[in-house]
């Protein structure tokens, strides 16, 4: 097994610079799907996430391969296969989104139910019901979808609640469809609006990403092209946060403060220095943060992903904090964790009673998902004496060399495994996929 140890208490000083938006690439990549001609995706992460989204699109047929360390060549031009492989997307919940893709290309896609972090229900019946509004015949064997169409055709889709996964999913169908496709209350994410972006360098006709309300008015097809994927603000936030649980001095470097607005105002409120530029954001923090309470909501409000890292700072601020899950409820699994270490976290059903103590102790904790990974690793950095982190896979999944990065800002972080493990050549684990 894996594991990541951490002796606590050093300051993060420095440099980081953020890689390329894990959830960006991966709706990219499937809308990549769409295009008759080879796309060129640049600011691409090593992560687990993208080497099982590029394994699931090999196996339908796409050349998918790294011709610069961060630059993917997707050349969809000959998909041979409209079924999507069980062990992937019950893998991954992203890989799900190229039912969409395919139907809307070759007018049949049979896709398994999606996994993902267990973080709560995830269903994926905005996804169905929109894709069957733009005229697919959609069914459902054992764990499987069947979607057919002719032609889609466009239509008023409005969403029960501003999902970004099925805003993506529906974008990419509609965007081949015959006619206009309008989503309502639709997700207003910045990796939405970088989809949106993608899909129009290739021809696409979209307006209104980054809104409620985005119309899409149908093409025949799509060419190929090159695009920039935008900076992760997750894995931003992540390092801006370490930076003030350590009481260090942080600049995050190739950040988009925008992206990041919800986060670095709640910061500056817990009492943390930030200034930002065009290009990165600085982060410093001296003494204890103070207590604040946040509530997840999309985009733009305070990110669900951030909430566990959030706590994890608040767990040593002057004061309580409450802090209010609004969009999984299972997103708190972490919190028995953060109580190994001292935390004094009373938490039921969506909300959490953090009560801040003046320091955190190095325990042997688990990570039960992606994001509460990086909460327990913020968390052991500020800790005093030795933490160990297991099931740490859940942090490769969509954290590009968190350790090497964390070590150059002089964190004593270390990876370790009880046996050897395959890596690829940016020294990513690579699962058996
Ligand atoms: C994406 C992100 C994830 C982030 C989440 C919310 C990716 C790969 N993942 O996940 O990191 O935490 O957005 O910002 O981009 N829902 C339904 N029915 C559906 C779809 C969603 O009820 O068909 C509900 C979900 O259960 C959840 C809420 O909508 O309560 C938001 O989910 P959604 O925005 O779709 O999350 P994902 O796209 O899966």
């Amino acid at each position: 097994m894996e594991r990541i140890t951490i002796t606590g208490g050093v300051p993060l000083q420095g440099e980081v610079r953020v890689s390329g938006s894990k959830n960006a690439a991966l709706a990219i990549m499937a809308g990549a799907v769409l295009a008759s001609e080879p796309v060129v995706l640049h600011n691409i992460p090593h992560i687990t996430d993208i080497y099982t989204m590029m394994a699931m699109l090999r196996r339908l047929g796409t050349v998918v391969e790294f011709i610069h360390p961060h630059s993917l060549l997707i050349d969809a031009s000959r998909i041979s296969n409209l079924e999507a492989p069980h062990n992937l997307v019950t893998r991954m919940r992203a890989s799900f989104s190229v039912t969409g893709p395919l139907v809307a290309r070759f007018g049949f896609a049979r896709v398994p139910l999606p996994g993902g972090c267990d973080i709560g229900a995830r269903p994926v019946d905005f996804h169905i019901k929109g894709l069957r509004l733009l005229g697919a015949d959609v069914s459902m064997d054992g764990d499987s979808v069947t979607a057919q169409a002719g032609r889609l055709k466009g239509n008023v889709i409005y969403l029960d609640y501003p999902s970004a996964g099925a805003t993506q999913h529906l974008m990419t169908a509609a965007v081949l469809a015959e006619g206009t496709t309008v989503i309502k209350n639709a997700a207003e994410e910045p990796e939405v609006v970088d989809l949106a972006n993608f899909l129009i360098a290739l021809g696409a006709r979209i307006r209104g990403h980054g809104t409620s309300y985005i119309t899409i008015e149908g093409v025949p097809r799509l060419r190929g092209g090159e695009y920039t994927i935008i900076p992760d603000r997750l894995e931003a936030a992540t390092y801006a946060i370490a930076a003030a649980l350590t009481r260090g001095d942080v600049y995050i470097a190739n950040a988009n403060p925008e992206h990041m607005m919800p986060v670095l105002f709640k910061l500056q409120e817990a009492g943390v220095q930030v200034e930002s530029n065009q290009t990165g954001v600085h982060v410093r923090l001296q003494g204890r943060p103070r207590a604040v309470n946040i509530k997840t909501m999309p985009h733009p409000g305070f990110p669900t992903d951030i909430q566990q890292p959030m706590t994890a700072l608040l767990c040593v601020a002057e004061g309580v904090s409450i802090v209010t899950e609004t969009v999984y409820e299972r997103r708190f699994r972490y919190v028995e964790e953060l109580q190994k270490m001292g935390a004094d976290i009373t938490q039921e059903n969506r909300t959490a009673v953090v009560r801040g103590v003046e320091k955190l102790y190095g325990a042997t904790v688990e990570a039960t998902d992606l994001r509460a990974g990086a909460a327990l690793v913020i968390a052991g950095l500020g800790a005093e004496g030795d933490t160990t982190i297991e099931n740490i896979y859940h942090i490769d999944r969509g954290y590009e060399n968190l350790v090497a990065k964390m070590q150059s800002l002089g964190a004593q972080i270390l990876r370790t495994s009880d046996e050897p493990v395959l890596v690829s050549a940016q020294g990513v684990p690579v699962c058996s996929v």
